[in-house]
């Protein structure tokens, strides 16, 4: 049993990216099992940054096989450059895999996501405007395409046609948009596409579980999360959430290996949170501790350049995350950039119409109206980059840790202290 999930505790952008990198040296595979090319995760190696949408964070190690799991919607396009830029750079993607059943994102799937949050004007749910939610849409109603398509063309150009008739009316009647073309979509996709892609596709499932169930020679399966559990399509807070399942349960769906693989569920939350997009934030700062946190924690994201909201930690939302999840162990990332913030908070409680709440609101009006309740804290003036080890931190930075480790209730065992490689700390052991 040796699969090890990296999920994301908060709203995204926690820095999964580092750890997953981190841990992909002991892996044997490294499986993104859901989202699309809406995620970005960075990882900085010897001040060298890459910044993945698509690729797992284990294409740094050549022992390592990259998986794209058919939970994954894949815009071909975004994967094609995603290779040469990586290759380009030395980075050898010889051994990626991608799904057969992974779906494709088509262009009329980014078109209608744009249309659809230009509709909702004020409402908007705040999308990457990558087709995520459009192509998700079109799986579960079953009209998608996948992978293994493009390896059959005249399935493909079938499905393509049937496909495409529907979202031609939906843009041009609805949307009063252009039309878009199928002989275009299918010279992109059959030609270019599939002669740069064939070579990965794979049956994915088949080659996870017979890694797994090779008991003398077993194999290490980290499964890289996308987004995080407050942005889950069922756990999250609706309908500002991302249209897949994040979550931990969404590893054992979005891969094909059974749940009894995921053995060990690490949440990665940074030391404050932050937010992109809409929807409900209940320790939000608007502020100039925001401000500051924003600056120094470079707020913005990794591939829209969006400013990043800011706000407290939040305990209740953590011990809620570790539920969904059944979170083994806790990272803290960005420690450091709460370096000099002289009085820090952490939420521990909601106040929802006058009364006190230890959980999350099971009603989403309730959230919105949520209250946090602090604890505060002394903070440190040394700077903590360079720290290595729990000993060396701040006794004031040990304080905070701790208290977190105790209100979320599982261990905390890494500490992020700076985006690079090396810099992180033990916390407790597991
Ligand atoms: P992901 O989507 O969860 O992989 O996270 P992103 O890559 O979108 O955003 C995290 C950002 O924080 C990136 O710019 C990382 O390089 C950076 N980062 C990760 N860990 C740390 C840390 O411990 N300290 C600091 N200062 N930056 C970090
Ligand atoms: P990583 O993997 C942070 C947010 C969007 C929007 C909502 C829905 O880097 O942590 P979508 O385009 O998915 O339909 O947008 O989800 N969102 C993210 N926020 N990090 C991400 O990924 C995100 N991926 C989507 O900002 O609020
Ligand atoms: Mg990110």
């Amino acid at each position: 049993m040796a699969g090890t999930v990296v999920v994301g505790a908060q709203w995204g952008d926690e820095g999964k990216g580092k750890f997953v990198d981190l841990m992909s040296a002991d892996m044997d595979f490294v499986v993104r099992y859901q989202g699309g090319h809406n995620a970005g995760h960075t990882i900085v190696i010897d001040e060298e940054r890459f910044t993945l949408q698509l690729i797992p964070c284990g294409i740094m190690y050549d022992h390592v096989t990259p998986v794209i799991g058919n939970g994954v919607v894949v815009d071909p396009k975004v994967l094609v450059e995603e290779i040469e830029a990586l290759e380009a750079r030395g980075v050898s993607c010889e051994k990626l895999k991608l799904s057969g059943n992974a779906h494709l994102i088509f262009p009329y799937h980014q078109e209608i996501d744009e249309a659809i949050e230009r509709r909702l004007g004020d409402a908007k749910l705040g999308t990457t405007k990558r087709g995520i939610g459009p192509a998700y849409a079109d799986k579960a109603a079953r009209v998608g395409i996948r992978a293994q398509d493009l390896l059959d063309k005249d399935i493909f150009i079938k499905k393509l046609e049937i496909s495409l008739s529907e979202k031609n009316l939906l843009l041009s009647k609805v949307y009063g948009r252009a039309e878009l073309d199928l002989d275009e979509i299918v010279q992109d996709y059959l030609t270019n596409y599939k002669d740069q892609l064939s070579p990965y596709i794979a049956d994915t499932v088949s080659l996870l579980n017979d890694a797994l169930a090779d008991e003398k020679n077993e194999k290490r399966v980290l499964f890289e999360g996308a987004q995080a559990t407050f942005l889950d399509l069922d756990h999250g807070t609706y309908p500002f959430v991302t249209s897949s399942n994040c979550s931990a349960g969404g590893a054992a769906t979005g891969s094909g290996v059974g749940p009894r693989h995921l053995t060990r569920i690490i949440g990665v939350a940074k030391a404050y949170s932050t937010r992109v997009g809409s929807g409900p934030f209940p320790t939000e700062l608007d502020d100039e501790v925001g401000a500051r946190i924003a600056e120094v924690g470079d707020e913005f994201g990794t591939n829209t350049g969006r400013a990043r909201r800011i706000g407290w930690f939040d305990a209740v939302m953590l011990r809620h995350a570790v539920n969904i999840n059944t979170m083994t162990e806790l990272a803290i990332t960005k420690l450091d950039v709460l370096d000099g913030i002289d009085e820090l908070k952490v939420c521990v409680a909601y106040e929802v119409n006058g009364k006190k709440l230890d959980g999350v609101p099971y009603h989403q009006t309730d959230f919105h109206d949520a209250k946090p309740i602090y604890e505060t804290f002394s903070g440190w003036d040394e700077a903590i980059s360079a720290v290595e080890s729990r000993d060396g931190l701040p006794s004031a930075a040990q304080d905070y840790l701790k208290f977190l480790e105790a209100e979320v209730g599982v261990p905390i065992t890494l500490v992020g202290v700076g985006p690079g490689r090396a810099q992180f700390l033990q916390w407790s052991e597991v």
